[in-house]
């Protein structure tokens, strides 16, 4: 059967890993969590001492290591991966790996691999721009920074974890500014993608009009 590519990119708290994963497992689909294999990256960099600044250094490591990704996590070296990489230190530092050029080029050639040999729904920054950029269907998922924010502040507040909306506002707009204004392969949509707007819509709406799209190309 022929391979089916679903690429899904968005500025950071747009929902896209949640919607992601669940059009991938109602599809039957692979899903590929690009963003946590910077994460990853950088929880090894940091637990080995790799300075961060050394773009050669972060390079090798990223280059030396192996990602198993799994529907609801990712491996490095074998070793299962879940909230340590979510920490706003490892956020910072996966945000700071993800604009060097020799790091992207080894782990987006890791990224076209996996989906060389089966149907994947993959989500990122450059998915649709960069890695699959023959993908069948390209979705561009947003949302406010106010709405990206909220959703993040009922996140954290629900785990019991105290957090400042003001904060996390300043938060995701620094993040989209990074993401948006890094010299390589900064985030846009592609001439070709589906632009989803998510403000005003529930998770199982965004995911039914992904899976549409996704139906009209089947
Ligand atoms: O999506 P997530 O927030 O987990 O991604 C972590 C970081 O990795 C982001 O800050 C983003 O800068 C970077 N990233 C990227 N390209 C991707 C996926 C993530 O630059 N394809």
């Amino acid at each position: 059967m022929k391979r089916f590519l679903v690429a899904i990119d968005g500025p950071a708290g747009a929902g896209k890993s949640t919607v992601a994963r669940q059009v991938a497992e109602r599809l039957g689909l692979t899903y590929v969590d690009t963003g946590a294999m910077y994460r990853a990256l950088a929880w090894k960099a940091l637990r080995d001492g790799v300075d961060m600044e050394d773009e050669e250094a972060v390079a090798h490591l990223a280059e030396s290591i192996t990602f198993t990704l799994e529907p609801n996590g990712i491996r490095v070296n074998g070793i299962p991966l879940k909230d340590e990489i979510r920490t706003p230190q490892v956020s910072e530092l996966a945000s700071a790996v993800a604009t060097m050029p020799k790091v992207r080029k080894i782990l987006v050639n890791k990224q076209q691999e996996i989906a060389a040999s089966q149907s994947v729904v993959m989500d990122g920054r450059d998915i649709g721009t960069h890695v699959l950029p023959n993908a069948d269907v390209k979705i561009f998922l947003t949302a406010s920074i106010d709405e990206r924010a909220r959703r993040r502040y009922k996140e954290l507040t629900a785990k019991g974890i105290p957090a400042d909306l003001e904060a996390l506002q300043e938060q995701i707009r620094r993040r989209d500014e990074n993401d948006r204004n890094r010299a390589y392969a900064p985030l846009r949509q592609a001439e070709d993608a589906i632009l989803v707007d998510t403000t005003n819509q529930s998770v199982q709406e965004v995911i039914e009009v992904i899976l549409q799209h996704c139906r009209n190309k089947l």
